[in-house]
């Protein structure tokens, strides 16, 4: 009998989001599948760049506040520490190294979309850490928050990084919303927002001169070439970041430098493209004091302290329940 592979319900997924995001005017993709083993890769490369001052930043704020932070967590007594898209856990660590040095009892849930990035962490975390107990989930934030929802303990969700940034204000506001449904008054949210500040510094850190994050952006194209069956000339794109200081959306584009025609075999269709046509692939929204205190607002949570880095151009807020 021959042997039937089934697609998972990620790549009918990712397969039906490619379909409707490239026959769509204007075309977009979502930056969520940016992160394969590759993407996840060039990411890291991203972070370790020195014009990418997000990590920096986040990683001072940990270093300088973690004994202050640890106590917050810990002040009333056992807790799961559930971070959202964990990655590669590096700011994280800070964190977990301090909660283990002060023998706090908790279980860390990372939760990626990328079961490779959750492994390495995974391994990584048991070998640093010994004390600490680890129970990575994959998935996507939606799944992941059904997840949580089974958990009985006292929760301390993080979602670091200005990953909130990927999502539109609205989108963002009814995913704080659905957090905070699943919150009981003693947990905590813990999340980082990147602030708006000169145009250029931001600029510079979405459009690096050697070309990591061109690549990180064509590497969804990448991916579509490797998984459905696809034929785009990486070279025949450009990577394109604009951003706008009024609102504080920084937007990526993959813009087609020719008129060109894209089999996608999985797909069993052809995209075509004009010259210059554009693929919107990710916004990376900055904040100001105002957005946030709006977002918390509407999602029915409440700020009880802050931190930030120097100059404020990153900030991390922790909400409870109001
Ligand atoms: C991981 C979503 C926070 O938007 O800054 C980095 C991803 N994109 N360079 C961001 C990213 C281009 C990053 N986040």
């Amino acid at each position: 009998m021959q042997n039937i592979k089934e697609k998972s319900s990620i790549t009918i997924e990712f397969e039906q989001e490619v379909y409707t995001g490239l026959t769509d005017h204007p075309k977009h993709l979502s930056s969520k599948y940016f992160y394969d083993k590759k993407g996840d890769k060039l990411f890291q490369d991203i972070m370790a760049m020195p014009t990418y001052y997000l990590t920096d930043c986040e990683y001072e704020i940990f270093v300088n506040h973690k004994a202050e932070i640890t106590e917050l967590f810990s002040r009333q007594g056992t807790f799961d520490l559930i971070e959202l898209g964990a990655g590669d856990g590096k700011k994280t660590k800070i964190l977990l190294k301090e909660l283990s040095d002060k023998n706090i009892n908790f279980t860390y849930l990372p939760i990626d979309i990328s079961e490779n990035a959750l492994n390495q962490l995974e391994n990584s975390i048991k070998r640093e850490f010994p004390k600490v107990k680890v129970q990575p989930f994959q998935g996507t934030y939606f799944s992941a928050l059904e997840e949580i929802s089974y958990r009985k303990n006292r929760k301390i969700i993080l979602f670091l990084g200005s990953n909130i940034g990927n999502l539109e204000h609205n989108q963002a506001r009814g995913f704080m919303k659905k957090i905070q449904q699943l919150m009981t008054a003693d947990d905590l949210l813990f999340m980082g927002f990147d602030q708006k500040k000169n145009p250029q510094t931001i600029l510079d850190a979405y459009n690096d001169q050697d070309g990591i994050t061109a690549a990180f952006n064509k590497n969804i194209l990448a991916r579509i070439n490797a998984e459905m069956g696809a034929n785009f000339d990486l070279d025949e794109f450009l990577h394109w970041e604009v951003y706008d200081p009024e609102t504080g959306t920084a937007k990526s584009y993959l813009v087609s430098k020719i008129e060109q025609s894209v089999r996608i075999g999985n797909l069993d269709s052809t995209i075509t493209f004009k010259p210059w046509e554009t693929i919107h692939t990710e916004i990376s929204q900055k904040y100001d004091d105002e957005i946030i205190t709006w977002l918390a607002k509407e999602a029915g949570l409440k700020m009880i302290t802050s931190y930030q880095s120097k100059n404020n151009e990153y900030k991390n807020c922790v909400f409870n329940k109001s």
